[in-house]
């Protein structure tokens, strides 16, 4: 039976796995979080690993905290980048199948076509960089497959979906970025998309090809015009006003431009991939 680890498991993509695994029969699913697998600590890291001998791990545990981790770049480092270190000598020489994910922050956002794998990285912030050190830090395994992705939402923790929500419920009017372009992602999706390519491998569907791939949901659109969409859609009254990126003052610099290719993912792996609008209306409906 094949052991598949998750680690980070009670953020939003590790909720959403959870969800997902009961659908998959015949796996055997170990969900963590920092209570009971701490991956920073590398002696805990390589025991656990070696007393389960997971076929897969998929590491959700991250430092998110873009604003915070300019203040704190170490603690990022820490959780973002030393923590998949210790994954990945924890696999080394094995044939263990690890998949990371990262971040469209790893672009500078400076771009006006979509990033595809082959553009080249420049991150503007400590978020960026340590997520960047992540991912050469998780390629040091042989059988890695790092997936960035973008704007994550869900029902779970905290994220844009929710806090529009909840401001929207309390004010006559929002003003929200709309020079920032980037695609929203439901974690859901991302976290079927990984079941689809972990159970595709496992039947001997498709072939595990290593290397760097991009997934967020289809379509494009400004912070405001998700803002926008999520009020019209939950049938809030809050009007949305657009705004200027240097109107709201943030510590750290978000890109103007992150939109990913995603046709690498779906070629390889026969992904379909919902469109954002489509999936924000099923997001709210689960969490009526
Ligand atoms: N959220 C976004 O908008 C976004 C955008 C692009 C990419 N991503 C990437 O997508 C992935 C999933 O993100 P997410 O939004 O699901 O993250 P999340 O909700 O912040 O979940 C991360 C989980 O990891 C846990 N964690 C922190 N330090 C840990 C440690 N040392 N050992 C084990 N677990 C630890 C966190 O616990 P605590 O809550 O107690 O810290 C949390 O439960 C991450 O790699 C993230 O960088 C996210």
């Amino acid at each position: 039976m094949a052991i598949i680890l998750i680690t980070g498991a009670n953020g939003q993509l590790g909720s959403e796995l959870k969800s997902i695994s009961k659908n998959f029969y015949g796996y055997d699913f170990i969900f963590t979080d920092i209570d009971e697998l701490d991956i920073t600590d590398p002696v805990q890291t390589s025991e656990f690993i070696k007393k389960n001998e997971p076929g897969w791990i998929v590491n959700c545990a991250a430092y998110n905290g873009v604003d915070k981790a300019e203040t704190e770049p170490d603690k990022a480092l820490l959780i973002n980048s030393a923590a998949v270190l210790n994954i990945s000598e924890s696999i080394k020489g094995s044939a263990c199948r690890f998949i990371h994910v990262s971040t469209d922050y790893v672009f500078s956002g400076n771009a006006s076509v979509p990033y595809d794998e082959n553009a080249i990285p420049d991150p503007q912030t400590s978020y960026g960089r340590s997520k960047l050190a992540g991912e050469k830090a998780a390629m040091l395994h042989n059988y890695t497959m790092v997936i960035r992705t973008a704007w994550l939402y869900s029902s779970h923790g905290s994220n844009f979906l929710k806090t529009i929500l909840l401001k929207a419920k309390e004010n006559d009017s929002l003003r929200v970025v709309f020079d920032q372009i980037g695609t929203p992602t439901w974690a859901a999706d991302l976290g079927g998309a990984i079941m689809n390519i972990i159970s595709s491998v496992i039947r001997n569907q498709v072939a595990f090809n290593a290397g760097i791939y991009h997934y967020t949901n289809e379509g494009v659109c400004s912070w405001y015009d998700f803002a926008t969409a999520i009020v019209e859609e939950a049938g809030l009254k809050c009007k949305v006003n657009p705004i200027l990126s240097g109107e709201f003052r943030s510590a750290a610099k978000r890109p103007s431009y992150s939109v990913l290719d995603k046709s690498k993912i779906k070629e390889n792996y026969n992904l379909e991939i919902p469109h954002w609008r489509s999936s924000l209306k099923k997001c709210l409906e689960q969490m009526k």
